[in-house]
C-alpha cells in the first residue's frame, strides 16, 4: 500500500495491527521520533527497548528481559516496532522467537532498509513480521519526494491499511448501487499521488545500482578508517545493509568533545555530517511523558560519540578521501 510518507505508513500499520487507546507499543530509542509517535497517534502508550551496543538495533537479550518483567506485571505490549537502523537489518528470526510466544505483533520500521537483505531475502518479505514500512523521503534508498509504503503478507492488514489510508472508506461492490461507498471507521488521506508513484516506479529501476554505490562508499570508509579510535558499523550474519547511513562511534576519552570538533571541522571544509539519533526518550515531548536520561543507557552512550558520515550516491571518491583525511587529522591531533 503506497502512502504519503513512512510516518503515515507507520500510523497505518499500527492501526491495522489493532493498536487502540491504551495499547502498549515498544520500539527502539535509537530512531527518528516517527517510530514512536505512530503509536501515540493511535492513543497507544510507547515504551522503548535499549539497543545492542554493537548493531545499534534493539537488543534481543534486553527485549527478552523486559518481556519477562512485563508478563509478570501483565503489562505486555501489543506490538513491537523493530527499526533497521542505518539500513542494517535487525536479527528478525531471534527477535520473533522472543516476541511471538507472547502473541505480540511485529512491525518493521524499514525506512532505512529498502535494498537490504536478511537471510538472503529482501527486507520487506515480512517472513518474521506482520508488516514493514518503507520511506521514499528525499534521502532514502529511492525517493518520491515524500512517500512511503506498507507491505504485508496478511490479507486483513492489507485490507485495513487500504481503507485507513483513504478516510476509512471502502468501495461497495453492490451491482444495484455502484455509486455506493461506505465509511466504516475514521481514516485519513494518506494516499500517495500518481505523480509521486511515477517517480517511484522509475527510481525503483535504479535501486540495485544505488545500493551498489552506497555499499562501495561504505567499504571505502571501512577500509580507510580501520586504524582509528572508532567503532565502525557492524554487519550482522547473513545480512546485507542498505547503507542508508554510515554511523561511526568515536571511542576517544572525550567522545562528545571529539565528536563536536569533528562535526565542525568537516563543516568548515564543506562536508555536512549528522548525528543519528538523539535518543527519542530524551526529547522534551517524551520527557514530559515521564522518560528520563539514564533510562536507556546503551542508546545514550552511543549517541554521545555518534556521527553519520556523508553517504550519498553522487559522493565523489575525492570528496570521500578528503572526509577521511579530516577525520584522521582531527582524531590524531588529540
Ligand atoms: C527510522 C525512521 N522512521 C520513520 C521515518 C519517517 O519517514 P518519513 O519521513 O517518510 O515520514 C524516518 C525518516 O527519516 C526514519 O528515519
Amino acid at each position: 500500500m503506497a502512502v504519503s510518507s513512512a510516518t503515515a505508513g507507520l500510523h497505518t500499520a499500527c492501526h491495522a495491527l489493532g493498536i487502540r487507546a491504551g495499547d502498549r507499543v515498544w520500539t527502539s530509542p535509537n530512531s527518528f521520533v516517527a517510530s514512536a509517535n505512530c503509536a501515540l497517534y493511535c492513543d497507544g502508550a510507547v515504551d522503548f527497548v535499549d539497543i545492542d551496543p554493537r548493531s545499534y538495533n534493539i537488543s534481543v537479550s534486553e527485549l527478552e528481559r523486559k518481556l519477562c518483567t512485563a508478563a509478570e506485571r501483565k503489562a505486555l505490549p501489543k506490538a513491537l516496532i523493530a527499526v533497521h537502523f542505518a539500513g542494517q537489518p535487525c536479527d528478525m528470526r531471534e527477535l520473533a522467537a522472543v516476541v511471538r510466544p507472547y502473541g505480540i505483533g511485529i512491525i518493521e520500521d524499514a525506512t532505512h532498509a529498502l535494498g537490504a537483505t536478511y537471510q538472503g531475502e529482501p527486507v520487506g518479505s515480512c517472513r518474521y513480521s506482520d508488516a514493514a514500512v518503507f520511506s521514499f523521503h528525499a534521502i532514502k534508498s529511492i525517493t518520491t519526494g515524500e512517500g512511503g509504503m506498507v507491505v504485508t503478507n496478511r490479507e486483513n492488514i492489507a485490507r485495513n491499511a487500504r481503507r485507513f489510508r483513504s478516510h476509512g472508506i471502502t468501495p461497495d461492490t453492490s451491482r444495484a448501487e455502484p455509486w455506493r461507498y461506505e465509511q466504516r471507521e475514521l481514516g485519513y488521506n494518506y494516499r500517495m499521488t500518481d505523480i509521486q508513484a511515477a517517480l517511484g516506479a522509475s527510481q525503483l529501476n535504479k535501486l540495485d545500482e544505488f545500493i551498489a554505490r552506497r555499499t562501495e562508499i561504505a567499504k571505502r570508509y571501512t577500509a580507510g578508517l580501520a586504524e582509528l579510535p572508532l567503532q565502525l558499523p557492524h554487519i550482522g550474519d547473513d545480512t546485507t545493509s542498505a547503507w542508508h547511513l554510515y554511523p561511526i562511534q568515536i571511542m576517544t576519552d572525550d567522545r562528545a568533545g571529539t565528536r563536536r570538533n569533528l562535526y565542525f571541522e568537516l563543516l568548515q571544509h564543506g562536508f555536512r555530517s549528522q548525528v543519528h539519533y538523539i535518543p527519542v526518550h530524551t526529547q522534551p515531548f517524551y520527557r514530559a511523558l515521564g522518560f528520563r536520561a539514564g533510562d536507556f543507557p546503551a542508546a545514550e552512550s552511543y549517541y554521545e560519540g555518534a556521527l553519520s558520515l556523508p553517504l550519498f550516491v553522487d559522493l565523489a571518491d575525492s570528496d570521500q578521501d578528503r572526509v577521511m583525511e579530516i577525520i584522521r587529522s582531527t582524531l590524531t591531533q588529540r
